[in-house]
C-alpha cells in the first residue's frame, strides 16, 4: 500500500509582488497593497518588487530603478513597515531565477498554453512576444516557493497563476519523492477590492497598461485629478439601486459602488443602503471625497519617500539580504533533492 502524501508542516509565510512597470493605481492598492499592510501584524511577510517580471516587456534601463523605488515607496506609504516585513527587489536575490529554471523543467508546456494573461497581453502577436513573457508564471511560482510561502495576497487576475504555482509545487513534490517539501500556496483574494474595473469601461479591469489615463486613479494623482476622473467616470442614466441584484448588467455602476465599499470597508449592500435612489450627481462627489480622503495621506507619504531615495535604497538593500538568508538554504535543499553534483 502506498503511503499517504505528507502534508507541509513548515511555518506560515506570506509572499507577494508588484511589477515596477508603470504607475500604481487604485486596483493595485485595493487588490494587493491594502492587504499587505494588514497581514504584517500577524504573519511573517515578504513583499517583492518583481523587476524580473517587468522586463518580460521592454523597460527603459534609466527608468527601471526609479520605478522600483516608486513601488517600494508605495508599499511603505500603504503602511508596510520594514521592521515587520521584508521589502526587496527580485533581481537582487538569485534564488528566483535559479528556482525558475528548475521549475521550467517541472512545468508542462500545455500548462502554460492555458494561461489567459499571456493570451490577453499578446493578443494576435504571440510569436513576437519574449520567451520570458510566456514563461512569466513559472518565475512567479519560483518567487513564492523560494520562500516556501503558504499565503499569497493578490487581486483576482492572479488566480490562474496561483493555481499553476500549486500545480508546480505538487508535481515537484511528486516527481522527486519529496512529499510535503513545498507547500501548496493559497491565494488570498477575497475582499471588496479584488477586481477593480476601468472607470471608462466596467467590463475591463483597471490596468497600468490602459492607454487612457482617465480609466484609472493613480496613487500619484492629486485631489483635483482624482475628483475629475471620478466625475468623468462612465455611468448610465439611472440612479443608485437598492439591491445588489439590480447592479447586474450595470458594470460601471457596480464598479463605483464596489470602490466605495472597498475604500470605506463596507459591503456593497451597505453602500446601496446609504445611496439608493440618489443620482450620480450626488454619488460621484461623495465617492470622490472618500477617495481623496483615503488616498491623500498615501500619496503624501509616497512623495516623501520618493524625495528620500537613499532611505528607500537602504530598506531595499537590507530587505534583499534578509530575503536571501531565507531563500538560500531552501535552494540548497532543492539542489540536494534534485541530485545535483556537490549539493
Ligand atoms: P501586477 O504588478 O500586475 O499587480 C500587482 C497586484 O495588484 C493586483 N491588481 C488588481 N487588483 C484589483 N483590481 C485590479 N484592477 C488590479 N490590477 C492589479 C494584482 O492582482 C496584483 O496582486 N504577476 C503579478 C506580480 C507577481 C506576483 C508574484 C504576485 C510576480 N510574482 C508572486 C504574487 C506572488 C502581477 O503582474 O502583478
Amino acid at each position: 500500500m502506498s503511503e499517504a502524501p505528507k502534508k507541509y508542516e513548515g511555518p506560515e509565510r506570506v509572499f507577494s509582488g508588484v511589477q515596477p512597470s508603470g504607475s500604481m493605481h487604485l486596483g493595485n492598492y485595493l487588490g494587493a497593497l491594502k492587504k499587505f499592510a494588514n497581514l504584517q501584524h500577524e504573519h511573517e511577510c515578504i513583499y517583492c518588487i518583481v523587476d524580473l517580471h517587468a522586463v518580460t516587456v521592454w523597460q527603459d534601463p534609466k527608468v527601471l530603478p526609479i520605478q522600483t523605488r516608486e513601488i517600494a515607496s508605495a508599499y511603505l506609504a500603504s503602511g508596510v513597515d520594514p521592521k515587520k516585513a521584508i521589502i526587496y527587489p527580485q533581481s537582487k536575490v538569485a534564488a528566483h531565477t535559479e528556482l525558475a529554471w528548475y521549475f521550467n523543467c517541472v512545468a508542462r508546456v500545455g500548462w502554460l498554453a492555458r494561461m489567459t494573461q499571456f493570451k490577453d497581453k499578446s493578443g494576435k502577436n504571440a510569436e513576437a512576444m519574449s520567451v520570458g513573457l510566456y514563461d512569466y508564471p513559472v518565475l512567479q511560482a519560483a518567487d513564492i516557493l523560494a520562500f516556501k510561502a503558504t499565503h499569497v495576497p493578490v487581486g483576482e487576475d492572479q488566480k490562474q497563476h496561483l493555481e499553476l504555482s500549486r500545480d508546480i509545487a505538487q508535481k515537484f513534490n511528486n516527481d522527486f519523492n519529496a512529499s510535503g517539501f513545498f507547500p501548496l500556496p493559497e491565494p488570498l483574494i477575497k475582499g471588496p477590492g479584488a477586481r477593480i474595473m476601468s472607470l471608462r469601461d466596467g467590463t475591463k479591469k483597471m490596468s497600468k497598461s490602459d492607454p487612457s489615463d482617465n480609466s484609472r486613479i493613480n496613487l500619484t494623482d492629486d485631489a483635483d485629478l482624482i475628483a475629475k476622473k471620478i466625475r468623468k467616470a462612465k455611468t448610465d442614466a439611472g440612479v443608485v439601486p437598492a439591491s445588489e441584484k439590480e447592479l447586474e448588467g450595470r458594470p460601471e455602476v457596480k464598479n463605483l459602488v464596489g470602490i466605495y465599499g472597498a475604500l470605506s470597508d463596507s459591503s456593497e449592500q451597505q453602500v446601496l443602503d446609504q445611496f439608493s435612489g440618489q443620482g450620480f450627481g450626488v454619488f460621484k462627489p461623495a465617492l470622490a471625497e472618500l477617495a481623496v480622503e483615503k488616498l491623500r495621506p498615501i500619496t503624501a507619504s509616497m512623495n516623501e519617500y520618493l524625495d528620500n531615495p537613499n532611505e528607500v535604497d537602504k530598506i531595499l538593500s537590507k530587505g534583499a539580504e534578509d530575503a536571501s538568508a531565507i531563500a538560500t538554504p531552501i535552494l540548497s535543499e532543492v539542489r540536494k533533492i534534485m541530485g545535483f553534483w556537490g549539493a
